[in-house]
């Protein structure tokens, strides 16, 4: 369970979350909706420990998580599917899954390349370990994005527009791969400005400063 409660963010003084709070569940799937500058962005990336919070508190499983001296999150529970993926692109698809956890989790390079090539296998891509990104699709890169998340065992998801360069084909396998994590218990925060596809895979719907 992840709670977030009066949460304050600024940019310079431009108020962007006051006294903001929100809870998700284990194994639920929140959808973030709101409008363009509201703040979607900036609140999954405080939540990976990528920007700065200016106060409040972060509570997951009961346990409020430490900040660094900058207001960074200590030991995010996010992994961070960006939106537009950020992979490293002169890194094959196998070397941007491992670099991670063998410099981040100490694993080896052979346990880091096992693992990998599993996560690669169950996503439809076993056959593009040594492909560069620029030779994958869209659809690829999302799933090449996804499974470099969960190469670092996340207890949280969180995707940023992940249907937003897709056509409707490769939108609704993204929603399949959502759904699908869901059914093996993984937590799932899902910032989308794509009502109907919040709709068909949330289980609830945040809407982030409404009134921007
Ligand atoms: N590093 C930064 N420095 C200054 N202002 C920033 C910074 N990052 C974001 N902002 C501002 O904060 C506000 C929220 O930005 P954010 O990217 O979180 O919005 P968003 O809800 O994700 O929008 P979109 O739907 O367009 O992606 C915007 O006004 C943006 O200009
Ligand atoms: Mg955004």
């Amino acid at each position: 369970m992840l709670e977030i409660k009066e949460l304050c963010k600024k940019f310079r003084d431009r108020i962007i979350f006051e006294d903001f709070r929100m809870s998700l569940a284990d194994g639920e799937i929140l959808a973030l909706a709101g409008p363009s500058g509201g703040g979607k962005t900036t609140l999954l990336r405080m939540l990976a420990g990528l920007e700065s919070i200016d106060s409040g508190k972060v509570i997951f499983n009961g346990k409020e998580l430490a900040y660094d001296k900058n207001g960074k999150l200590l030991k995010s529970p996010l992994g961070f599917v960006f939106q537009d993926f950020q992979l490293f692109p002169h890194m094959s698809v196998l070397q941007n899954l491992t670099l991670s956890p063998i410099q981040t989790l100490g694993l080896s390079k052979a346990e880091a390349e096992k693992k990998a090539g599993q996560l690669l296998d169950a996503l439809g891509l076993a056959g593009h370990l040594l492909a560069k990104p620029y030779s994958l699709s869209g659809g690829q890169k999302q799933r090449v994005a996804l499974a470099r998340a969960m190469m670092m065992d996340p207890q949280i998801i969180g995707y940023d527009e992940p249907t937003s360069a897709l056509d409707p084909e490769l939108r609704d396998q993204v929603a399949e791969l959502i759904l699908d994590n869901k059914k093996s218990g993984i937590t799932q925060l899902v910032v989308t400005h794509d009502l109907d596809f919040a709709e068909k895979i949330a289980d609830n719907i945040l809407k982030v400063n409404p009134r921007v």
